[in-house]
C-alpha cells in the first residue's frame, strides 16, 4: 500500500523529554496527533478542548502519567493563559504548542448571503483563538528561554478561494498571516512557527458537515486528489505536525506544509 512503509513515525523517540499542548485534541486531527506524539517518547501532552468527556477518555487511554486533559475554550484568552501557566507550573516548561482547535461553517453561504453573526462565532475560534494560543505559548517560551515549536492548523482553504464557506476561507487565510508574522517576530528567540494545511480528512467535524459516515467522506475527498492508492487520513496530518514539532525541521519556520495528496495542483 502506497506510503505505508517509507517512513514510520510510530514508536520512535522524536519528542523525548518534551512537553506539548494540543488544542482540539479530543477529536479528529488533534486526537490523531495526541496519539502519535505519545508514541514518540513525549514526556507530557496536555489536551485542551471543550469536549470534556471525550478529552478525558483520550487522556485516560494514553495514561495520565503522560497525558492530561484540561477544559479550555480558546475563544477566552484567560482560559488559554491559565492553560499555558498550569502546564509550565506542573510540567516545568512548554516546548510545543499545536494550535489546532477549529470549526467549519455549517452553512453553504456565499458572500451574497454572508451571515455575519455566524462569521463572528467562527472567527472567535479559528482566528482569535488561534492568536491567543500562539501569543500565550510564545510568551511562556520566551520567559522560559525555550526554543520551542508552534504549529497551527490551517487548511488548503488558506490558499484558495471557495465557491462557498467564505468565512472559513477567510479565517484560514488569517491563520497563515498569523503564522508568517509570528515566525518573523519570534525568530530571534529561536522559536519556530509553522502551519500544517490539510485537504479534506474524515473527522467528526466533516462527517457532521456532510451528514454522512467516515468512509463516504473519504470517498468524497479522494476523487479530487491526484495521488491515488491511499486515502488522506488524520494520521497523515499528524505525521506532518510531528515533523514540524521535532528537531528534524529545526531550520524550518514560517512554512505552510500542505498535506493534500496533490489536491491543490489538481484543481
Ligand atoms: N477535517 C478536515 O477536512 C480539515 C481540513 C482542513 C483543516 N482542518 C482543520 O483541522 C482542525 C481540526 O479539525 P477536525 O476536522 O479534526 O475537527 P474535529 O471537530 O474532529 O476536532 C476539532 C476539535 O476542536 C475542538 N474545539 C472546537 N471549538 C473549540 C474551542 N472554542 N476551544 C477549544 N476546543 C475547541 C472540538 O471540541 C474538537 O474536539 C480545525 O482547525 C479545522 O479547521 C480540518
Amino acid at each position: 500500500m502506497a506510503g505505508s512503509t517509507i517512513c514510520n513515525n510510530h514508536h520512535n523517540n522524536k519528542l523525548e523529554g518534551k512537553v506539548a499542548i494540543i488544542t482540539g485534541g479530543a477529536s479528529g486531527i488533534g486526537e490523531a496527533t495526541v496519539r502519535l506524539f505519545a508514541d514518540n517518547g513525549i514526556r507530557m501532552i496536555v489536551i485542551a478542548d471543550i469536549q470534556d468527556q471525550l478529552g478525558q477518555q483520550v487522556a485516560n487511554s494514553i495514561g495520565l502519567h503522560r497525558c492530561n486533559y484540561i477544559h479550555c475554550d480558546v475563544t477566552d484568552e484567560d482560559q488559554v493563559k491559565a492553560l499555558v501557566e498550569s502546564t509550565v507550573r506542573d510540567h516545568g516548561q512548554l516546548d510545543i504548542m499545536f494550535s489546532n482547535a477549529g470549526i467549519i461553517s455549517s452553512s453553504d453561504q456565499t458572500v451574497l448571503d454572508l451571515d455575519l453573526s455566524a462569521f463572528d462565532r467562527l472567527f472567535a475560534v479559528n482566528v482569535r483563538g488561534m492568536a491567543a494560543c500562539v501569543k500565550q505559548a510564545a510568551r511562556a517560551m520566551v520567559e522560559g528561554g525555550v526554543k520551542g515549536s508552534i504549529v497551527c492548523t490551517g487548511s488548503v482553504a488558506a490558499s484558495l478561494g471557495g465557491k462557498r464557506r467564505t468565512d472559513y476561507h477567510m479565517s484560514k487565510h488569517a491563520v497563515l498571516g498569523l503564522v508568517r508574522s509570528a515566525s518573523v517576530q519570534l525568530g530571534s528567540y529561536g522559536i519556530r512557527v509553522n502551519c500544517v494545511s490539510p485537504y479534506g480528512v474524515a473527522t467528526p467535524a466533516t462527517c457532521k458537515l456532510y451528514d454522512i459516515g467516515m468512509e463516504d467522506v473519504e470517498k468524497l475527498y479522494e476523487q479530487h486528489m491526484s495521488l491515488k492508492g491511499d486515502l488522506l487520513r488524520a494520521r497523515h496530518v499528524a505525521d506532518a505536525v510531528l515533523f514540524l514539532a521535532c528537531s528534524e525541521s529545526e531550520l524550518i519556520t514560517g512554512h505552510n506544509l500542505v498535506v493534500d495528496g496533490g489536491y491543490q495542483l489538481n484543481n
